[in-house]
């Protein structure tokens, strides 16, 4: 049985302050010690500065890092490095999502390279892919998504492959409110893990955790989740206030 997970993506919100008020109203709901009693795998992943606060007030919750380079160091003006995550003894991290593919140009081919140095540094990397609007209207999703998943996961390692986790975000879905329906998420989960069951094997497809995401709230996400391939669900919006991610983790 795989099991399920709840990330809230934070991206360009709450302060530090913010942040550790949040992991605290966290602890005090008990809602790590319920996540793991429903076999949740439950996290944030806050800006890079509230990363050392949220971790030191996480108390079990997963604490993600948005992105990560795929060099230890050098000159890579703004960016920061597994080495920087691992003094936090963070070892999750979001790579490729969409908002850093639209704003920052990152493609396949880069989240390949960061995907190989995080996984082969024994971390965890939700790894972002999702058609946009005009894709998905002229029905190329399949072939997108079979690209970026292909691309991004190219000569990693038996082992390597473990430590991924996909995240599937249709472009036109996210902060949009125009989530895509359970339907096409099933449909396109199940894609995912016959893709990388061809291009792995089917025991890794198999063990891989797939989310998807994409205005997920709490009165939506029981339906993806109750999905036999969706694994889990890669949330903004209603992530960020406690009580609707209480209410997310409570509907699933
Ligand atoms: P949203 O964002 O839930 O606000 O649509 C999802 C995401 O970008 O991960």
């Amino acid at each position: 049985m795989r099991k399920k997970m709840l990330l809230g993506n934070w991206k360009m919100n709450h302060t530090i302050k913010e942040a550790k008020e949040f992991c605290d109203a966290v602890y005090k709901a008990g809602l790590v010690k319920k996540a793991k009693e429903k076999k949740v795998l439950l996290g944030i992943a806050p800006s890079f500065l509230s990363l050392q606060i949220a971790k030191k007030a996480s108390h079990g919750l997963i604490i993600a890092s948005q992105d990560c380079h795929y060099e230890e160091k050098g000159a890579f003006t703004s960016n920061i490095s597994y080495k920087m995550l691992e003094e936090l003894k963070i070892n999750y991290s979001i790579i490729g999502h969409s908002e850093r593919r639209q704003y920052e140009k990152e493609d396949s081919l880069t989240c390949n390279k960061k995907l190989k140095t995080l996984t082969s540094h024994n971390f965890n990397a939700i790894y972002c892919v999702g058609e946009t609007l005009e894709e998905f209207e002229q029905g190329q999703t399949k072939e997108i998504i079979s690209n970026q998943v292909i691309t991004g996961l190219r000569g990693l390692s038996d082992e390597e492959i473990k430590k991924v986790i996909i995240a599937y975000e249709p472009v036109w879905s996210i902060g949009t409110g125009k989530n895509a329906s359970v339907e096409i998420a099933q449909d396109i989960c199940l894609y995912i893990r016959k893709v990388v069951s061809k291009e792995f094997s089917k025991g890794v497809a198999n063990k891989m955790l797939i989310l998807y995401g994409g205005s997920v709230k709490p009165e939506n996400i029981n339906g993806y989740l109750n999905s036999k391939d969706v694994d889990g669900a890669l949330v903004g919006g209603a992530s960020l206030k406690v009580d609707s991610f209480e209410a997310l983790l409570k509907n699933i």
